[in-house]
């Protein structure tokens, strides 16, 4: 059933009202100063993007020990809040609207990345299969991480939980828990790097209660309407599998219904999961199990995304690469203009170059 909806057309996200429907997905940027403190940098680059009707800043460590790149931002230390007000007051001054993501990567790390040189952590002391851990001295082989005890499973809950507050006095709007891309709360919720037999292990009830117990906490802190949730129920990057992700996914998206949350941020398959053997379960699968909005992402356009709203697919899409090569992706698209191609060889790391030096489209005056 088509309807007249569109990107442009306005939507009542939580506690906002966004002017369109294009979102800026996170995109880690590995630009944070020493301390990984946000930088004025930082908030000329967000800010450049804040005609998107949403602003979602990269992934932004809760605790020094979920770290597993360098200089990423954290949200963890005083210098930090500070940091993230100059992004925040940026954004603002703008017109715009930037929920953090929340992120512990788990097993995703590497001992020299984590204080005091311990073993990163994970649900289960499983390597990932593939790919090498990016440090500071270059990549190097991933470690077996360390299985979390039960009874440090509330210190984890806290992090998040403050790292929600920590948000929030940084001016922040809201916050997306990033239960997504093989990071910790994604390694707790799929049987492949979950192999506990305590309450957070085994069933999929089990698998998921992480997941939920955080979002319940940051809730808590933040109220509903000002959480979203991301998930990449097919994802096979960051060596992920799960044997039966409709079950999995299934029931994780209808658990979350509890809450009420702003939305829930849904990936994709990609070409590359299908390559991996991955099992794909398109986002269509969970568009009838969450009662609330479902944002899209992965590899959409204009023309892909206006359809998918107007068809009720989504409710809200979000865009990646476009966003990092076009500061004023919304205009663009609205004058449905050329596009500047993105150059990944200036994604990770680096200085304004690649960064804050795309140029936005200079309409012809008539
Ligand atoms: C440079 C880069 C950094 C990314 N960082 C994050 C991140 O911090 N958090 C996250 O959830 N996804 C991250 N992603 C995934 C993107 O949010 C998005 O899912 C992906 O780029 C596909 O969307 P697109 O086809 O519109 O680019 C990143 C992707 C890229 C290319």
């Amino acid at each position: 059933m088509s309807s007249d909806l569109n990107l442009f057309s306005p939507i009542q996200l939580g506690a906002y009202t966004l002017p369109n429907r294009i979102v800026m997905a996170p995109l880690t940027r590995n630009r944070a100063s020493e301390g990984n403190v946000p930088t004025e940098l930082n908030a000329i680059y967000y800010a450049q993007r804040a005609s998107a009707g949403l602003l979602i800043s990269e992934a932004t460590q809760v605790t020094p020990y979920g770290q597993g790149y360098p200089a990423t931002p954290g949200i963890h230390s005083r210098e930090q809040i500070t940091g993230w007000k100059l992004v925040t007051d940026a954004v603002h001054a703008r017109g715009g609207r930037i929920f953090l993501q929340l992120w512990h990567v788990g097993r995703i790390s590497h001992p020299s990345l984590q204080p005091g040189g311990v073993l990163p952590v994970a649900p289960s002391a499983i390597a990932p299969e593939a790919g090498e851990a990016t440090t500071y001295e270059g990549p190097k082989p991933y470690v077996t991480p360390r299985a979390l005890e039960t009874d440090e499973l509330p210190g984890i809950i806290e992090a998040y939980r403050q790292g929600a507050e920590n948000a929030l006095t940084a001016g922040f709007d809201g916050v997306e828990i990033h239960g997504a891309n093989g990071y910790l709360l994604d390694q707790f919720l799929r049987d492949g790097t979950n192999q506990r037999t305590d309450a957070y292990g085994g069933s999929v009830e089990k698998r998921a209660r992480l997941l939920l117990e955080v979002t319940e906490a940051v809730v808590g802190m933040c109220g509903a309407n000002r959480v979203g949730v991301r998930l990449s129920p097919s994802s096979t990057f960051n060596s992920m599998t799960d044997s039966d992700p409709e079950a999995t996914f299934g029931y994780a998206v209808d658990a979350l219904n509890r809450f009420g949350l702003a939305y829930l941020h849904l990936l994709e398959p990609s070409e590359a999961d299908e390559r991996h053997g991955g099992i794909l379960v398109p986002t269509s699968y969970f568009r009838p199990i969450f009662k609330g909005l479902l944002m899209v992402n992965w590899d959409y356009d204009r023309d892909k995304a206006n359809a998918a709203i107007a068809d009720g697919a989504a409710d809200l899409v979000s865009f990646g690469k476009l966003f990092i090569a076009n500061p004023d992706l919304p205009e663009r698209f609205q004058a449905n203009t050329s596009l500047n191609e993105p150059d990944p060889s200036t994604f990770y790391g680096g200085d304004e170059k690649g960064y804050t030096d795309y140029p936005a489209l200079e309409l012809q005056a008539s």
